[in-house]
């Protein structure tokens, strides 16, 4: 089976160490009743502001269920309507002075390296040069979908339209942009999909890959592809942005002939602190060094850099509890304000915003403050030294999020963000020692360490024919590649020789999971349920379990139970939503969140054309109630995350043994006899492996969809699902190496 690629320079070093253990301190603010105090805590500090002591920001009011949902526009022109104090023009950005140099090397180069300081003016300025210049429309594509909306909105300020006009958007399953759209922000999936309808994107007259420096997978694949797009269209330009001084590769990866254009810097020094002694915990750590900044050190704002949404809350409430406890008088009010890419568009645009006259204002964020969005005005910047990865597990055989050091370059970046007005100072939360012996020098790229399965689906649909021939700026490791081909020839989207398959071809129609693409496309009589399934799937949480009424809102939940699905279950609210309406009033007598449904719908509506439009031959039925049908289909897309039970709730996965349980919230738990086999949505592994969306399936049925690894066994008095030797030409290594405990027929198989 395939190694996990290390993204860390030493496992036993203690960062590496620190970041898989985790914090205590967010553990511990985990527990139930804490997180209850901490919201206590959050209205009584927002009740101080009032009266003038501690200002808190929309966090503490953040009860995001249940408010009512806001449409886009009026989320938007809200913003606006903040910001229309202040002038808004990029005219004094450091991009500023050199406009017309820089034109005129795009007009001289087809390709152009663009380097300068995060703020310096790349993002917001450059497409509207370009478009000023009389490039027909241009593309600004990001790696973060925060950072596309964001911008976008802020672009569309400063042109002075609404958003979706001249100015607009593009993330997956949102589409803010029309006819009349000229500067478009895209995630780079986006662009990356759009290619395959239009594979010379001759949409666009200039497209700015933007953040390039960040190495996103969609990003490296869109250089490899555009690297090609230029040879074939002489007309369009390309400027490849990098917040990072080794820009010299990007210009190597297109033969040399493009040129580094450098903006000017404009920073202050920044004077930097190591911790003295090691930190364990890091929310610990940076909890107390906001604390000792906001209480000793003169006025300036303060930026935090923290690794995820759990512990920026976690952080945020702890320095929140603690500055309220602080004496009464002599505490100045601090703003504290998290940001992360979940939080809602209007509390994000939040963190531009100028604090009230004597107010400290405290960002506390994910490394999305990094370099792809300027705070401005920070003066302090608490670097914690951990980020978020996404990196494929072997074990679970996915992707997960992995707490991870930072690299030297990171730790530069999150300095450099304290000296962009005026001269600053960054604590980082890591010793001398620990920053030159434990930090890489720069993080892994994405594509080497992430699963490649849609990649390696997207560029075979864009008849890349060789893969492991494709053009990277750093290729993935060969075996990464392998599997993922594996992974799709098992899904049955490619075939025996590694080319497309028909089925392939059609998944490739839906900016799903090859898995969520498989269930939809191979969804016979039953179109529309796994529609909604998919959909279900595809947003947050629709339950809502609020922190003091847990036991009526579990109860709530139990009544949509199918007991022998949660994907079902998923299905059941649904469609009960529908049949009431759709109404707000419903889902909150009934603990749903509204939101998180009325996005599913939003993303139901846009698959269901692409079903309707692509996928003539599956037409839209519906299986009139027959739930066996959904669950079959289900099979087919999910056999492989097949698990068998030798437990109450234990189960075993089939295929690499990893023992998993049934999750308390599932609704196979705990209703009289588990089933004995089972598919699950995903593995998560918390304080032990949990399955996640999990639905009964019955043996024949993984022998019927997953023949490659299942046969019934017709010698046993039972009839039981063992795995076979059946194996193929490629790969004949992963079906014979299924261990020995997988292919023992089931204790308590009753079929
Ligand atoms: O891309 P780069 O880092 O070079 O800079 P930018 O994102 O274009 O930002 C230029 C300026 O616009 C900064 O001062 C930002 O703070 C400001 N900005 C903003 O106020 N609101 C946004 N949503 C985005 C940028
Ligand atoms: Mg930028």
């Amino acid at each position: 089976q395939q190694e996990a690629v290390p993204t860390v320079k030493d496992p036993t070093s203690d960062m590496a160490k620190n970041a898989r253990a985790g914090s205590a301190l967010l553990r511990q603010l985990r527990q139930e009743k804490e997180k209850r105090a901490m919201r206590q805590r959050f209205w009584e500090l927002g009740n101080h502001n009032r009266m003038g002591r501690a200002v808190m920001g929309d966090a503490g009011k953040k009860k995001t269920s249940e408010e009512p949902k806001k449409e886009r526009e009026t989320v938007f022109r809200s913003s606006s309507a903040a910001k229309t104090k202040k002038k808004i023009s990029g005219e004094a950005l450091p991009v500023a002075s050199v406009r017309e140099e820089f034109l005129t090397v795009v007009r001289e180069n087809q390709v152009v390296v663009l380097v300068g300081e995060t703020g310096s003016g790349k993002t917001t300025q450059v497409t509207q040069y370009l478009r000023e210049d009389g490039y027909s429309v241009v593309a600004c594509t990001q790696p973060r979908r925060v950072a596309a909306m964001s911008v976008a909105v802020r672009v569309a300020e400063e042109v002075g339209c609404e958003i979706g006009t001249e100015v607009g958007y593009a993330i997956r399953f949102e589409d803010v942009t029309s006819a009349s759209t000229v500067i478009k922000y895209l995630t780079d999936g986006v662009l990356l999909r759009e290619s395959l309808r239009d594979p010379d994107l001759d949409a666009y007259g200039a497209i700015v890959l933007d953040e390039a420096h960040e190495r996103s997978l969609n990003t490296d694949v869109l250089l490899g592809i555009l690297r090609d797009i230029v040879t074939r269209r002489r007309d369009l330009k390309l400027v490849v942005t990098s917040a990072t001084l080794d820009a010299e590769a990007f210009s190597q990866f297109f033969g040399g002939r493009a040129p580094v254009f450098r903006i000017p810097g404009r920073t202050f020094p920044v004077e930097t602190y190591f911790a003295k002694s090691v930190f364990e915990d890091y929310v610990d750590a940076a909890v107390k060094q906001i604390l000792q900044i906001h209480l000793s050190l003169p006025p300036g704002d303060v930026l935090v850099f923290m690794t995820g949404q759990e512990d920026v809350e976690a952080t945020c409430a702890a320095v929140a509890d603690r500055v309220g406890r602080v004496g009464d008088d002599g505490v100045p009010p601090l703003l504290l304000l998290p940001m992360y890419s979940q939080l809602p568009a209007e509390m994000q645009a939040k963190i531009f915003e100028a604090a009230r006259e004597g107010v400290r204002k405290c960002v506390v964020s994910t490394n999305v403050a990094e370099t792809s969005l300027t705070v401005d005005g920070v003066k302090y910047v608490v670097d914690a030294g951990y980020c978020k990865l996404k990196v494929y597990n072997p074990k679970i055989g996915m992707d997960a999020l992995q707490v991870t050091p930072v690299s030297m370059a990171n730790a530069k970046q999150r300095a450099g963000r304290a000296g962009r007005t005026a001269p600053g100072y960054c604590y980082r939360l890591y010793t001398e020692r620990q920053f030159k012996d434990e930090l890489l020098a720069t993080q892994v790229p994405e594509i080497q360490r992430a699963n490649l399965a849609s990649v390696v689906l997207l560029l075979k649909s864009l008849k890349v024919k060789n893969i492991l021939d494709f053009r990277f700026l750093d290729p993935p490791p060969r075996d990464n590649i392998l599997n993922s081909m594996y992974q799709l020839w098992v899904l049955g989207a490619l075939d025996d020789a590694g080319n497309l398959s028909a089925l392939g071809r059609k998944m490739v129609d839906f900016p799903l999971d090859p898995a969520l693409a498989k269930m939809l496309v191979a969804a016979r009589g039953c179109s529309a349920q796994v529609l909604a399934i998919v959909s279900t799937l595809s947003v947050p949480n629709i339950f809502f379990r609020p922190k003091d009424r847990e036991e009526e809102s579990d109860a709530s939940r139990e009544k949509f139970f199918v007991p022998e699905s949660d994907h079902l279950t998923l299905l059941n609210v649904y469609e009960q939503w529908r049949a009431n309406s759709r109404s707000d009033s419903w889902c909150e007598a009934h603990y749903l969140q509204p939101k998180a449904l009325k996005k599913a719908r939003e993303i139901e509506t846009q698959l269901e054309d692409l079903v309707v439009s692509k996928n003539n031959d599956v037409p839209l039925v519906s299986c009139e109630g027959d739930w066996d049908v959904v669950r079959r289909a289900i099979c087919s897309a999910y056999f492989f995350n097949a698990a068998r039970r030798r437990g109450l709730c234990d189960y075993v996965t089939l295929l690499s043994a990893v023992p998993c349980h049934l999750h308390p919230s599932s609704a196979l738990f705990g209703m009289g006899a588990s089933p004995d086999h089972v598919v699950y949505h995903e593995l998560v592994m918390t304080s032990r492996e949990y399955m996640k969306c999990t639905t009964a399936v019955e043996p024949e049925w993984l022998a019927d969809l997953g023949g490659i690894f299942f046969s019934i066994r017709n010698d046993n008095p039972t009839t039981t699902t063992t795995t076979t030797t059946t194996t193929t030409k490629r790969k004949r290594d992963d079906a014979a190496t299924v261990p020995e405990e997988a292919r023992r027929p089931p204790q308590n198989s009753k079929i």
